[in-house]
């Protein structure tokens, strides 16, 4: 592979014990599940705890052991197939809406993989430390990140169709409570210097580093709350055809969205919210998750009319985003690990964008269309994984994610 988009390399025994640390954290993510838990899938879009696993060893199996370890041998060559994600340079794949089928092998037998996987990978780095090892290494401890981010968003989605309401975290944990009044802040304008630049690891869709053009614009110094989603829904928003794209008022009527997902309402008509804690009463401060883009963007045309102190309300560009939490981050304390916040901008490459080369290269840049750019990082976001330079992405419709917003608009 080529060297571009490389980070600087690693020691051996940091690398190991980065490795060590993101296994053990998947590990403990399924501690209080079952392995019923564990097998089910309850749509097309999220998979099996299992699967997620599994998956993210094949990825060392494939990606690392198969190029490195003398006499490598698969574990079972038939997992290559069933735990490929959407790699065709390696080859057949599992249909994705069929991950929850896949009673075999156990989660034991996964387990037991795991462990041999983790293993193998040790001895490599102690006794065939090369040049390329660290920054697959790297890639692959971020790949197992990511996979935890989207397991408990996976869980959370299982969970919610189950009417026993099961709670993931046995105590409750207290959630950012934004009481702070609203306010615009001044963004940044001109010529602003975006993307990854440094020696740390970042995905190849962060650079290369360039320059976009931000008009003179302003951005909230907080995410939108439950309270102000509360009033769109009372106010018939998503009965109102004038504040949505058209596209997105076809996706509300076809599924008959009215409200964010996981929201309920209770005998009494109080507003419910579905989490990993189980279903609590909406926290009316908390920061609104688990929107749509079309959602999001319908939301902003409403709160722009009609929310005191709102006119002119927009989402943010991505590179608008990007330059205030480069700036303003000792003015807002839920840019990150709260919700990734919905921006105006495509999920399209930077200028002068090349993919990883080899099979790496299709982990991002083959899904740059028909997606829009989420920035920040959520309260499932594993720590260590977020930066002011990440951008995740997502489809207009897709919502089972930690998804919020901020707004931008444009003056001062
Ligand atoms: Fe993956």
């Amino acid at each position: 592979m080529p060297n571009k988009n490389r980070n600087e390399p690693l020691l051996s025994d940091q690398l190991l014990e980065q490795f060590h640390r993101s296994r053990k954290h998947s590990l403990d993510l399924v501690l209080n599940l079952s392995p019923e838990d564990c097998q089910a899938q309850s749509m097309e879009d999220a998979s099996p705890a299992k699967w997620h696993l599994a998956h993210v060893t094949w990825f060392y199996e494939v990606m690392v052991l198969r190029s490195f370890e003398k006499n490598f041998s698969y574990w079972n060559p038939e997992f290559a197939v069933l735990f490929n994600s959407y790699y065709n340079g390696i080859g057949d794949k599992h249909p994705r809406s069929k991950r929850g089928l896949l009673t075999r092998p156990s989660l034991a037998e996964v387990l037991e993989w795991r462990k041999n996987v983790e293993d193998r990978i040790a001895k490599l780095l102690k006794d065939h430390f090369c040049e390329d090892l660290p920054w697959l290494m790297q890639l692959g401890i971020n790949h197992e990140q990511q996979h935890q981010e989207l397991l408990l968003t996976d869980i959370q989605h299982l969970f919610s169709n189950n009417s026993l309401d099961p709670a993931y975290y046995p105590q409750s944990k207290p959630t950012l409570q934004n009481e702070k009044s609203f306010q615009w802040l001044k963004g940044v304008h001109g010529l602003v210097e975006t993307g990854y630049e440094g020696s740390e690891f970042h995905f190849d869709n962060e650079g290369p580093k360039h320059n976009a053009l931000n008009q003179m614009h302003s951005i909230g110094n907080r995410l939108v709350s439950n309270s102000e989603w509360l009033q769109f829904i009372e106010d018939g928003g998503y009965q109102n055809f004038r504040w949505w794209l058209d596209a997105g008022w076809a996706w509300r009527q076809a599924e008959n969205i009215s409200s964010p997902l996981y929201w309920s309402k209770d005998e009494q008509g109080r507003s419910l919210r579905f989490s990993l804690h189980g279903n609590r009463l909406l926290d009316m401060n908390a920061p609104v998750s688990n929107i749509s883009y079309f959602e999001a963007d319908a939301f902003t045309r409403w709160a722009s009319e009609n929310l005191p102190g709102f006119s002119g309300a927009r989402l943010p560009t991505e590179f608008e985003w990007e330059a205030f939490a480069k700036s303003n981050a000792d003015q807002c304390n839920d840019l990150f690990g709260e919700v990734w916040q919905w921006t105006s901008s495509n999920y399209t490459p930077y200028p002068g964008y090349q993919p990883w080369g080899g099979i790496a290269g299709e982990y991002n840049g083959k899904f740059m269309v028909n997606q829009m750019v989420l920035r920040g990082s959520s309260a499932f976001t594993p720590t260590q994984h977020s930066r002011p330079t990440y951008r995740n992405f997502f489809p207009t419709h897709a919502r089972w994610q930690m998804t919020g917003l901020r707004l931008a608009k444009d003056g001062v």
